[in-house]
Parts: C-alpha cells; sequence; structure tokens
C-alpha cells in the first residue's frame, strides 16, 4: 500500500522561476507558503520579473539567493534544477516565457533553467486576456502540455489592465493546492469521489432552524486529499464557514433532503462515497412559510412536530451495490466495537469512528477504521492526516476490488 506522506512539502526542493508581470507581487506570498509548508524554495528571476519586485524580497522569503543573471559565474542555468529538485514552478508565467519555454529558446537565465531542467515542470499564466486569447499563446500552451507540464489556470476574473476576462493568474493559496497534488503520489488517479461534509439545517420558519455543530472539517481535509491523491472529487456540502477545496466540485446544499438528492446524483458513476455529513435524524414536519410570532402561541409552550429524516448512507450503499461507501460515527465510548457494529448495520465496507468529544469543530481527531478486515487506530492526529490515511486506505481498496472507472472515460 502506498502511505501517503502527512506534508507532501516537507522537505521537497522547489525551483520557482518568476517573470515579468504584475501578479510578482503575489508570488511572494506563494513563496511565504511553500516555505512555510516546509519546502526548500529557490527562486530564479527574469531581468523583468526584477523590474516588479527586487530579488532582495524573494532572498529574504526563501532563505536563499535570488540567481538573475546568467553570467554570474557558475552554471546557474544547471545549478537551479537538480536530480534532486521536485519540481520547478514558473509562476508568473508570461506570454514571452511560455513562448520560449514551448520553442526550446534558451536566451537568459530563466528560459535556460526551463531548457535544461530535470525535473517535472508546472506553469502558472498570468496576463493581458488578449494575450492569452492569441493563437500564438494557446499553440504555446497546448505545445507545452503536450511535452508533459502542468499548466495551472489561468483564471477569469478582474485583470491589472483594468478589464475582465481569462489570463489572471490564480491565487497563491490555489497554486500551493495544485504543488500538493503535484508532489503527491496519484494512487487516485482516474477514480471519482464523493465526499458529504457539515452539518444540515432543517427549517423552522423562514428565520429559524434546526442545526448541529458539525463544522465541517474532516469532510472538506478528506476531499482535499482524495484531489491531492488524484481523484475527481465532488463535495456535497451543508452549511459550514470553511473555503471550497481547490480543485474540487462543490455542491451546496442545507435540508437533509436536498443533501440527499445532491448525493443521489453525485454518486452516479462514481467509485467511492465518503459519508462525513452529520446528517439530522428528523425535520420539522410542517416548517412554516412565514415567521412564527411569539405570541401566536398566547402563553403556552410551543411544539414542534418532527419526522425522520432519511438514513442517507444506507440508502445510498443499498442502491449502488458497486459503489465503495464509507461512513463515519461520532462515538463518546467504545468506539471501535460501535463503528463495525455501524458498518454491518449499513452494509457498507468501512465505518471510521470519531471521538466525538474531541471531533466536533477541532482541528484534530482520534478515529478508529472500522472494516471488514479488521480494524486500525490513530489517536490525537490532525483531520488531514486522518484524510490522507483513508486515502491511501481507500486506494488499497478500490485497486483491489478492479480498476473501476477509471476504464469509463
Ligand atoms: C507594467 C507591465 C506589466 C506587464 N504585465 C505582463 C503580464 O502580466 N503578463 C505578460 O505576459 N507580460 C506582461 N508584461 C510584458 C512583459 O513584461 C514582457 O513581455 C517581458 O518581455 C517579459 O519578459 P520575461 O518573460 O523574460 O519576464 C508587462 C509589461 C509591463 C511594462
Amino acid at each position: 500500500m502506498t502511505e501517503l506522506a502527512v506534508n507532501p512539502l516537507q522537505g521537497r526542493r522547489i525551483t520557482l522561476a518568476v517573470t515579468g508581470g504584475i501578479a510578482v507581487y503575489k508570488v511572494c506570498e506563494l513563496v511565504r507558503l511553500l516555505v512555510k509548508s516546509g519546502a526548500d524554495v529557490e527562486v530564479a528571476m527574469t531581468e523583468a520579473a526584477a523590474r516588479f519586485v527586487g530579488p532582495l524580497t524573494f532572498e529574504a522569503l526563501s532563505g536563499h539567493p535570488v540567481a538573475v543573471d546568467q553570467f554570474s559565474g557558475g552554471m546557474p542555468h544547471l545549478a537551479l534544477t537538480r536530480s534532486d529538485t521536485d519540481l520547478l514552478v514558473v509562476a508568473p508565467a508570461t506570454a514571452n516565457t511560455l513562448a520560449k519555454a514551448a520553442g526550446g529558446i534558451a536566451d537568459d537565465l530563466v528560459s535556460a533553467v526551463i531548457l535544461g531542467r530535470a525535473c517535472p515542470m508546472a506553469v502558472v499564466p498570468a496576463m493581458n486576456d488578449r494575450m492569452w486569447a492569441n493563437p500564438a499563446t494557446q499553440r504555446n500552451a497546448a505545445l507545452l502540455r503536450g511535452d508533459g507540464v502542468a499548466i495551472l489556470g489561468p483564471a477569469c476574473g478582474a485583470l491589472a489592465c483594468g478589464v475582465e476576462g481569462a489570463g489572471r493568474m490564480l491565487e497563491p493559496g490555489e497554486i500551493l493546492a495544485h504543488v500538493r497534488r503535484l508532489l503527491t503520489p496519484q494512487i487516485l488517479a482516474g477514480r471519482r469521489v464523493v465526499v458529504s461534509a457539515g452539518p444540515t439545517y432543517e427549517p423552522i420558519d423562514p428565520v429559524r432552524g434546526i442545526t448541529n455543530l458539525s463544522s465541517g472539517k474532516q469532510g472538506y481535509a478528506i476531499a482535499e486529499a482524495a484531489f491531492e491523491a488524484g481523484a475527481d472529487v465532488t463535495l456535497v456540502t451543508g452549511p459550514t464557514a470553511l473555503a471550497a477545496p481547490v480543485g474540487v466540485h462543490v455542491v451546496r446544499t442545507d435540508t437533509a433532503l436536498s443533501m440527499k438528492k445532491a448525493l443521489e446524483s453525485a454518486v452516479a458513476g462514481a467509485d467511492a462515497f465518503i459519508s462525513v455529513a452529520a446528517v439530522a435524524d428528523w425535520r420539522v414536519r410542517a416548517a412554516s412559510t412565514h415567521k412564527i410570532k411569539k405570541e401566536s402561541f398566547k402563553g403556552a409552550d410551543p411544539v414542534l412536530a418532527l419526522e425522520e429524516n432519511p438514513d442517507i448512507l444506507h440508502d445510498i450503499a443499498h442502491a449502488n451495490p458497486q459503489l465503495y461507501c464509507v461512513g463515519f460515527a461520532a462515538e463518546t465510548e467504545d468506539v471501535e466495537q460501535n463503528a463495525q457494529k455501524k458498518r454491518v448495520r449499513k452494509g457498507v465496507a468501512m465505518v471510521v469512528g470519531n471521538d466525538a468529544s474531541q471531533a466536533l469543530g477541532s482541528d484534530m481527531n482520534s478515529v478508529v477504521f472500522a472494516a471488514e478486515q479488521g480494524s486500525l487506530a490513530l489517536e490525537g492526529v490532525s483531520k488531514r492526516e486522518v484524510a490522507r490515511r483513508l486515502a491511501s486506505l481507500l486506494a488499497q481498496a478500490l485497486d483491489a476490488r478492479g480498476p473501476g472507472s477509471r476504464n469509463a472515460a
């Protein structure tokens, strides 16, 4: 089984080539994020990039001297990517540098580093929308893609030149997420994984409702880990305060019934369903369409009539026998036994028992992965670690079952 490292960036060597566009200022933040994540980052800049932000800023952020001049001594164009460099990232990538990279031109330090690289490369284009849409740039991007280069973005949005369009550089946090994926073994490549997360919200009237304390953190971390491991991920979420994970299709729902409907269509053709959402057991039988007035009870205690919600995990597992289903169980005692019992009761492949007293809202968790073959406990670990362990177990289980949707595309 391929175990995913908890942090794919820890100790990894990244060379960052910075070229001359307005977005250079955002790449300072990217260096900070990469270094904070444990990567060793070396920066090379074009002469044009150095006119936007001085090399000193990148030196301070990366902790290494920054190379701009290829004739400054030695052979920096070869030294900057070596056999132990894990990834070369070009950000921002100008139209000019994309053209040179596609054509194999090496007339300055950065283009020579690109041509002489001994590692995979990702480019993050950033330019005016007309420059990006120009057939020459599109041809160059297609050539690079064909050469196995990862092209990250660009996004649509407000551009520095004052117009809206395609050409905007991905945000530093988005680039970081893609770099994490590029440095993670692609053990879920070709798999479609559906994750549910967060609480549900059952309305009482238009301004009040019943919900629970699920933060969504564990489910979002699982969606993120599955994306990093190469899966095509759909996250069906109840209301949370969390940002959508990069690269994941997010479907927002509120009630248990709307979550069930969204999940039923999301799991069509999927390989796995990881049910992490804390779905309300009951909903209000007749939610009011107008705000209920306090006075309307005339001093009597209000009574809410509830009716049972469907058991989403059970129903989806039974309607889709080919789907590898994983449930989560929040327990306060006998976590392993209760998780195994729940697994059998729901008829699913695995149930992850959480210690409810630790899990709610926290970044940490203690879990037991309860499967038919046995149980595996993880004590006091981050939700991200739980997620990456689950991605490894999932890949192993899906591989044991056969190719699945890998052949469907
Ligand atoms: C203010 C200003 C902003 C620029 N922004 C961009 C940009 O975002 N994207 C781009 O491809 N070129 C941009 N350019 C043009 C490049 O700087 C120019 O093509 C340069 O030759 C690129 O050199 P390099 O690829 O070696 O860094 C900009 C130029 C100026 C003066």
